[in-house]
Formats: structure tokens, sequence, C-alpha cells
């Protein structure tokens, strides 16, 4: 069961490698300006794939890798692919958060007699909606793009939980957000990773700095009264975990408020940690 098919090998001269079980991949890594470890210089040289952005977005040894395979993370199963952009349909630093939000669905239904609703906003391809799947509540997965819904889907009949109550929602999250608050639809856990800049179903555009405010505000008013958390997540520079909880500080003034950097973890004799996004949460205890 316990299983991890993901690991950071190295990272230096603004790369990293890493492992999706039986593929290593070198990928673009702004903020490691450090060197590479030269003891792993031959696991550089031996990776199956590389992306980079010096000739437009361009992937080397792509027909190495099969257009799709699956990876095991602990308890969750991710079917991954290589896309365009240099994604492959998991943020490994967020591997973190799916379990602590696991643990914390977990605790909050053997107190709570009711089902525990969550939401998992700007949802992408799911792990967090499997998580919390998994732990037994009831999901609301919500992304602007029918193609990553779609992904997630997948993911969803990989971990055998299609069957459980998920609800797929392809939508602008502040559209969704208004209509959900119209119904008076209440949550107990919240998940928001806002990107940069995004583009809603209908092509609105998203830009965090102009958008994410309305977003909390319309979050605030979904919340049940005795929530158990909400968690904030970003990619964007400058959103360092003091920024992220100084947002939830002011919109909500209930709770306890923790953040942290979210890491990719490096493997044991290989390079540094690094960085990758922040995140901030309030556990209302
Ligand atoms: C950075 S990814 C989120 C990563 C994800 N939370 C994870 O950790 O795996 C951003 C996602 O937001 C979606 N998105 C962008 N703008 C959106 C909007 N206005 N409404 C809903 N989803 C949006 C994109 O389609 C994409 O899947």
């Amino acid at each position: 069961m316990n299983k991890m098919d993901y690991q950071l090998i190295d990272s230096g001269f603004g790369e990293k490698l890493e492992r999706f079980g039986e593929y290593t991949i070198v990928r673009p890594c702004s903020q490691a300006i450090w060197s590479k470890s030269k003891e792993l210089s031959k696991a550089w040289s031996d990776c199956n794939a590389s992306f980079n952005r010096r000739q437009g977005h361009h992937w080397e040894g792509r027909d190495a890798i099969p257009e799709s395979w699956i990876v095991q993370l602990e308890t969750i199963k991710m079917k991954l692919k290589i896309t365009n952009f240099g994604h492959v349909g998991l943020f490994p630093e967020t591997l973190n958060l799916w379990k602590n939000i696991k643990e914390k669905i977990t605790a909050a239904k053997a107190k709570q007699k009711r089902n525990f609703q969550f939401l998992n906003l700007f949802a992408y391809s799911g792990g967090a909606t499997m998580a919390a799947s998994q732990a037994g509540a009831h999901c609301c997965h919500v992304d602007a793009s029918k193609g990553m819904v779609q992904w997630a889907k997948e993911n969803a009949q990989i971990n055998q939980i299609a069957k459980n109550p998920i609800r797929w929602i392809v939508d602008d999250v502040n559209k969704f957000l208004k209509r959900e608050i119209r119904r008076g639809k209440r949550y107990d856990g919240i998940l928001l990773d806002p990107p940069s800049f995004g583009r809603g179903k209908s092509g609105e555009l998203y830009k965090i700095e102009n958008a994410m405010i309305e977003t909390l505000e319309n979050v605030g008013k979904v919340l049940n009264h005795e929530f158990s958390f909400i968690y904030l997540t970003s990619h964007t520079p400058g959103f360092t975990p003091t920024v992220l909880s100084n947002l939830l500080k002011k919109l909500f003034n209930n709770g306890s408020i923790t953040s942290g950097e979210m890491l990719l973890k490096a493997v044991e004799g290989g390079g540094l940690d690094i960085p990758n996004g922040s995140w901030s949460c309030i556990d209302n205890i």
C-alpha cells in the first residue's frame, strides 16, 4: 500500500530530474539555480525524456515514453500523460496536502454525524478529490477544462471510486460558486489552488491578482458554519506562505491558521529539496 512511484532525484542549472514510475524525466525548474550533483551525472544522461523551452515548448525522447501510464502514490493511482506544456498530470509537491486532507476528513467524520462535503476548486487531474473520496467525503470537483475533468474521471475509475458520490463540474470557479451560494449549498472542507492565469469555461479571464479575492469571498459564503478546513495553495511567484495566511486572516476570523512552502523532497542520497509554491490552511478547531 505504501508504494511511492514518484521521486525527485536531483536538480540544478535550472532543471529537475524526476522519476514517475519507471520513467525518468528532466524538466525546467527556475528555482534550481544551484549546480547538479556530480555523483548523479549518469542518472541525468540516462533520463528517458526531457522538456525544455529553449526553442519553444519542446520534448526530446518523447517516443521513449508511452502515451499514458499509471503511477501508484501510496493509496492513490494517477494516470500520467506527457502534455505539450511539460505537465504530466501531477504536481508532486501537493502529495503531502492530499495526505493531510485525508487525515482531516477522517478526523472530522469521526466527530460529525452527517456526510462530509468536500469542494475541490481548480481541481486539475483530481489527486485531492481521490484522497477526499477515499476518506469517505462527498466530493464536488470543479475545473474549467473539460479535458482535465475527463482526466480526473479516468483517475476515479482507476482508483475504483467512480461510483462514490462525486459531482464533476466543468465551469468557471467564480460562476460556479455564485450558483452554489444561490442554491444554499454548504461545504465542510474546501481546497483551492487558483492559477496565476487561467480561462473559465467560456473563455473568462482569471488573473489571480484580480479574481482571487472574489473567489475567497465566495468560498466564505459556501462554508458550513461548523466547517473543518480551508486549504489555499498557490504557485504564483510572490504568493508566499505569509501572503496566503494574511489573505485567510483578512477574510475569515475563526480557526487557527498555519502555512508553509510546498516542497519537492529529494530522494535520500539525491540532490536538494525544491520549494514549489505555498500553502496556507485554516483549521476550524
Ligand atoms: C495549477 S492547476 C491546479 C493544480 C491542482 N490543484 C493540483 O494540485 O493537482 C490549475 C487548474 O485550474 C483550472 N482553471 C484555470 N482557470 C479556471 C477558472 N477560471 N475556473 C475553473 N478552473 C480554472 C485549469 O484548467 C487547471 O486545471
